[in-house]
């Protein structure tokens, strides 16, 4: 035994010194290389250019930016993809530039690059960290097949707030889900050597606190209390910190009254110097420049602003190419100032192997054998089955019967254009499998299919342009909405079950898509309304980047799936669980409001000092109008199989420091298929120094219970789990009583209680 705790610990040591080896020769080479550069060009490493949204149109690179390569005023580039152009750009820099410094190159891969997954919201609905960190794994392969070396993601903003579109892009309402995803991710994305051909750096956005954008409107205001921003912002951008992630970006909005591209407090202070971050910043897209929008002075001042803050690039604006210099001159920033971010940025170029080849990522060879084959499609489609949840299904109408007609009504039944979601902008729409196409490869003969549009997503051609300026607007059928449900209820007429596609266009979450009705959009309610009068039962398959506030629904319809948009193979995963070929494992990750004046809505809140405990008073913390309660709480989504939770067990009464308790539970499936249940696990600290929430996520796990099997589930709790940020923002477990719960999700729970004693 000391023999092998011998090797391990020179093991360790030998990786030490390794890495520490590697880290000074980078050192030396990046200080050789910058003993070089003049000012100009050490400016120029700190500007990321894109030669033309998203893809390119006519020339790879545009005539301004192919001169400023050529000048070395370039540090890279992104928006554009593809060994060819990409080995067209690297090579203007290594062939022209005076002194070959590679570019590096990103773009926004999000779920995946060209196998798309489903959108990250939808992701973390399948609460299965190895998973994530296998599609991140398997964008970083397409995408370095493509030619590319870093990718914009994760994104891991906290979201309490589903009128803002951007909650599509990350993983919910909870940092300590958030937090395990942003590190799968992370590894997933950069492996173990940042410098493989296959690998890529990733880029934990939008640091930081960019969800809390008041009135959930994107771009706008954020204001919090340090204390919150610690224990429920913050966690999961440290976590991607501590994974090791390459770099952050900055993001829009303000804090404490800074933009936080000019924020040194968040820049230095935070990231720096209290996480130990060591790779680079790059602004989010203008956002130095917005700082003038902002008023926080011109573009000069901005810019010095951004610098001094601790950013090291500049996405697009070009700010800094244009005003470091003078600012150098003036005073108003310093040489080591560029100097340091300059660095930081050929370090990252060296840690991704492209000073040893600036060709590591470009080969030609590589996209047809690596981008969208089957394993890639097939890992996608189990993985977006697993991000599905089942939000209702009453009298066991799911899963469907292999046998009679169904009736496919609604505007995303057969809509290839609509699959993949938003930020999806490699992805191939015309290889996305629609549900129509899914449910029919998985019927078999049996099945007879018939099928109507039913209604628009929306009915409105101007609110379809807005939605998807750069892509081709969602279709719009132009026959009168009251003829679309006519025809859908004749087609009813002649079916046994009805599925119901509806949902949001693509575009509508994501960037700059905020909706302050979270309702259907259009004339789909009239639509699903008129199926519900048909008597016929009605499967309704949500297809939406946010949670939606659909009371009505969830009381009308015979079930509910939520389905999110679940990627190229999306048909596929979605008839997977339709027809029980998959029994639904998802649960949320974000709270469904029953209307959107009970936003924000979020399970680990604060108790208030008049809770709301039932009945009818006045002068308690609830509304007139309608329950506290969300329509679906966070942790929420049911299988088809049944599970049942026994009582919660705890091995001691105390926990003491540095020991452990168990808490264990079993739970028994009471039905004949076999399922997956992710047990959840939340605690409560009764007494505080500052106040607490009234449950937070400490642990789950994923359990395979087969038919009539029971599983005994044991989580171990420590003194680490009970740990928050006081009002000096000193992490401390305090002693006294706790609470446990354990159950199915965030509401129904069962639990037990312990001491904490120091
Ligand atoms: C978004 C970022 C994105 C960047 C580059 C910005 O508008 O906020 O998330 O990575 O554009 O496309």
């Amino acid at each position: 035994m000391r023999r092998i705790l011998t090797m391990i610990v020179a093991i360790f040591a030998l990786l030490q010194v390794t890495a520490q080896t590697t880290d000074a020769k980078m050192k030396t080479f990046v200080a050789g290389l910058m003993a070089k550069m003049t000012m100009e060009e050490k400016i120029g490493q700190l500007n990321l250019v894109t030669p033309g949204w998203g893809v390119p149109t006519g020339s790879v690179v545009s005539k301004g930016v192919e001169d400023n390569i050529r000048k070395g005023r370039v540090g890279g580039l992104f928006g554009i993809f593809g060994p060819d152009k990409v080995r067209q750009a690297q090579t203007l820099a290594m062939n022209e530039s005076r002194l070959r410094i590679p570019l590096i190159f990103g773009l926004d891969v999000i779920h995946g690059h060209k196998t798309i997954f489903p959108i990250p919201l939808g992701l973390s609905c399948s609460w299965d960290t190895a998973l994530i960190e296998r599609s991140a794994r398997i964008a970083a392969m397409e995408a370095s097949a493509d030619g590319l070396c870093w990718v914009f993601s994760p994104m891991v903003d906290i979201a309490r707030d589903p009128r803002w579109g951007r909650i599509a892009e990350g993983a919910g309402e909870d940092p300590y889900l958030g937090s395990k995803i942003a590190r799968a991710m992370v590894k997933g994305y950069q492996g173990t050597d940042l410098s493989k051909d296959n690998t890529v750096m990733a880029c934990v956005k939008h640091f930081a606190l960019y969800g809390a954008a008041e009135a959930g409107r994107d771009y706008n205001t954020t204001d919090m209390s340090r204390i919150r921003m610690y224990n429920e912002y913050l966690p999961p951008y440290k976590a991607a910190v501590d994974a090791g992630v390459g770099s952050v970006m900055s993001s829009f909005n303000e804090i404490d009254g800074i933009p936080a591209t000019g924020n040194r407090w968040l820049l230095t202070g935070l990231l720096r110097n209290q996480w130990g971050f060591k790779g680079f910043v790059v602004s989010d897209y203008t956002s130095v420049n917005e700082m003038i929008a902002h008023g926080m002075g011109d573009l000069q001042t901005s810019s010095a602003l951004a610098l001094n803050a601790g950013l090291d690039m500049d996405m697009v604006g070009e700010g800094f190419l244009t005003t470091l210099q003078k600012s150098l001159k003036e005073g108003k920033v310093t040489k080591k100032q560029i100097d340091d971010a300059c660095r930081r940025i050929l370090e990252a170029k060296y840690k991704l192997g492209l000073f040893q080849d600036p060709f590591r990522y470009v080969n030609e060879g590589r996209p047809e054998k690596e981008i969208l084959t089957t394993e890639n499609r097939q890992a996608a489609r189990e993985i977006a089955a697993r991000s599905i949840v089942l939000l209702k299904n009453e009298r066991q109408v799911l899963p469907l019967k292999k046998s009679g007609t169904i009736a496919l009504i609604g505007p995303l039944a057969n809509n290839q254009s609509e699959m993949l979601g938003t930020w999806a902008v490699s992805g191939d729409n015309t290889k996305s499998v629609t549900i129509q196409k899914g449910l029919q490869n998985a019927a078999g003969a049996g099945v007879n299919f018939l099928y109507a549009k039913g209604a628009n997503i929306t009915d409105d051609t101007s609110f379809a342009k807005r939605i998807s300026p750069f892509a081709k607007p969602t279709e719009i059928d132009p026959r009168h909405p009251d003829d679309l449900i006519h025809e859908a209820i004749d087609v009813a007429a002649k079916a046994d079950v009805i599925v119901l596609a509806v949902g949001e266009a693509a575009e509508m979450s994501g960037e700059s898509a905020s909706r302050t009705d979270l309702d259907l959009p259009g004339s789909q309610r009239k639509l699903v309304e008129a199926m519900v009068r048909t008597g016929k039962p009605v499967v309704v398959v949500l297809l939406n980047g946010r949670p939606l506030a659909i009371p009505w629904l969830h009381e009308q319809a015979t079930a509910v799936v939520e389905a999110w948009f679940a990627g190229t193979e999306a048909g596929n995963a979605i008839a997977d669980v339709l027809f029980g070929n998959y029994n639904p494992s998802g649960k949320l990750t974000a709270s469904f409001p029953r209307n959107v004046g009970q936003i924000p809505i979020y399970y680990n809140a604060k108790n208030t000092g008049r809770p709301f405990e039932g009945g009818n008073p006045k002068f308690k913390s609830d509304y007139l109008d309608v329950v506290n309660e969300p329509l679906y709480p966070f942790g929420y989504g049911l299988s088809y199989a049944a599970f049942n939770y026994d009582t919660v067990l705890l091995s001691h009464d105390t926990l003491r420091a540095g020991g452990t308790i168990t808490a264990s539970v079993t739970v028994t499936n009471n039905s004949d298929i076999a399922g997956e249940e992710t047990v959840q696990l939340y605690i409560r600290d009764m007494v505080g120094s500052v106040t607490r929430p009234v449950k937070e996520l400490k642990g789950f796990k994923k359990i395979m219970v087969k038919g009539h099997e029971a599983v005994k589930v044991e989580f171990t709790i420590t003194e680490n789990d009970l740990k928050f940020y006081n009002s000096e923002l000193k992490y401390v477990a305090e002693p006294g009583e706790f609470r446990v719960f354990i159950g199915t999700n965030s509401r129904d729970v069962k639990e037990a209680g312990f001491r904490l004693v120091k």
